[in-house]
């Protein structure tokens, strides 16, 4: 279990290394957007400010966006403590 912490929301959560940030994101209340939740439209991608993600994407995000620390929370899980502009 890795601590989940959304900055601009001011909240941290716990998040177990096999449930999503956006999995978290609901458990904390909050409702970032998403769509697909199969890593493929991009709707739910974020900037993650700190922390290491396993994202099993389908193609929603390019590589240059993943080098800007960007990533989409519907399918990444947390590899470290993690913090995310939510
Ligand atoms: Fe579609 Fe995450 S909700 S890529």
């Amino acid at each position: 279990t890795y601590r989940v912490e959304f900055v601009k929301s001011g909240v941290t959560v716990d998040c177990p290394a096999d449930q999503t940030v956006l999995e978290a994101a609901y458990a904390a209340g909050l409702k970032p957007p998403a769509s697909c939740t199969q890593g493929m439209c991009g709707t739910c991608k974020q900037t993650m400010l700190s922390g290491e993600v396993d994202m099993q994407h389908n193609g929603g995000i390019r590589p240059r966006e993943i080098a800007q620390n960007k990533v989409l929370i519907c399918c990444s899980k947390p590899r470290s403590d993690l913090r995310i502009d939510v």
